[in-house]
């Protein structure tokens, strides 16, 4: 099937073309590259802009009149950045995602794959979370995803248009053929920090907070890879019809339905590359929370997907793929200078 994919040269929606690929299907994307990176684009088929840009929009829809459905990945997507700028989150995460959706029904691109968040949740104690425990966003970026999805919602009661909302929760790792993976090199999560003290980058790796109630005291998140996230999201765009039966709008946890807490992830870095990780605690952050974890019985019910690969797996694509990115910027930066222009 054809499927438009806005930000398809980020890191999520790049691996999704990679699954798409895979599985025989043609991806279509859509991609400003404000975040994107070029080279996930290449081979493929590729518009650059912005999501907003009617007039791309319908020269894409004319150009691929045959397209299936759509994968809504384009946003911004950093917390903080969210909390300093708001106005830049609303205006690019909602505004813009209003103004795409209704392009989408104007063409007659009536099926549409959201990104959405498991920042949405109010975290309940002990963590783990269904679709239906209660949203309260804690970020601006956390706001725009419910907002999108709360759009959805109205837009397809109201309209022909239908609508998945898949709610990721901590992707990690990279695309098993290190097609596609994270654009940062230093990413600010916590696995970031660890590949930043196995490589000698950062002298140790701090622990913010070990008062939580959780198992060990320490914080706990839910790390799916994000090649489990991408065939997931092969499944939804295969059996979207049958998976919303008579609903039109639907929202799935994407996870791995376990949480791993910081110490629990270092043990498990640790015993992927063998290495002692140096570590330094202290106390929580200001907003910070103790964690959720995915339910993920409506993923298996809906889109018969459940997760393969293990943290261990994740870790050690991420890895693979700094190894890969970390190569490729030094043969970069031993390539020639391009000549001046005269
Ligand atoms: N990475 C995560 O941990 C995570 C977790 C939950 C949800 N999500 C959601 O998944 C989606 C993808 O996230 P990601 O981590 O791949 O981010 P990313 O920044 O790597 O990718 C986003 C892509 O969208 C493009 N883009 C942004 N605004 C655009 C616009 N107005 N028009 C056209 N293209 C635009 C960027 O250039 C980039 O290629 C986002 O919607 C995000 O909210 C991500």
């Amino acid at each position: 099937m054809k499927v438009l994919v806005s930000g398809g040269a980020g890191y999520i929606g790049s691996t999704v073309c990679s699954a798409l690929l895979d599985a025989g299907h043609q991806p279509v994307i859509l991609d400003s590259l404000v975040t994107g990176d070029p080279s996930f684009v290449v081979d493929r088929v590729f518009y650059q802009g912005d999501i907003s840009d009617s007039a791309l929009v319908g020269r894409i829809f004319r150009e691929h009149p045959d397209v299936g459905v759509a994968l809504h990945f384009a946003a911004r997507t950093v917390v903080a950045e969210s909390q300093s700028n708001p106005g830049l989150y609303y205006r690019e995460n909602v505004v813009k995602s209003l103004h795409f959706f209704e392009l989408l029904i104007t063409a007659g691109c009536l099926r549409v794959i959201f990104s959405s968040s498991a920042s949405i949740y109010q975290a309940p104690p002990g963590g783990g979370v269904n679709e239906k425990t209660p949203l309260r966003p804690e970020s601006p970026y956390g706001w725009s995803k419910l907002m999108g999805e709360q759009m959805l919602r109205n837009l397809t009661e109201a309209t022909a248009l239908r609508a998945l909302a898949l709610r990721y929760f901590n992707p990690i790792g990279a695309d098993p053929r290190l097609r596609t993976g994270a654009q940062a090199l230093n990413p600010s999560h916590i696995l970031g920090q660890l590949l930043a003290t196995a490589s000698g980058r950062a002298a140790h790796l701090q622990i913010t907070g070990t008062d939580y109630p959780t198992r060990d005291g320490t914080g706990l998140r839910d790390y799916i890879h994000v090649w489990d996230l991408a065939q997931a999201h092969v499944a939804a765009v295969e059996r979207f019809d049958a998976a919303l039966g008579a609903e039109t709008f639907l929202p799935i946890n994407l996870g791995t339905g376990q949480g791993v807490t910081v110490r629990e992830l270092i043990r498990s870095f640790e015993a992927v590359t063998g290495q002692t990780v140096p570590q330094k605690e202290a106390p929580r952050r200001p907003g910070d929370q103790a964690g959720t974890y995915a339910e993920i019985a409506l993923a298996a019910e809906r889109l018969g997907w459940v997760p393969q690969l293990s943290t261990a797996d994740a870790i050690a694509s991420a890895l693979a793929w700094e190894k890969c990115r970390s190569a490729s910027a030094a043969d970069s930066r031993s390539a020639p200078e391009p000549l001046a222009e005269a």
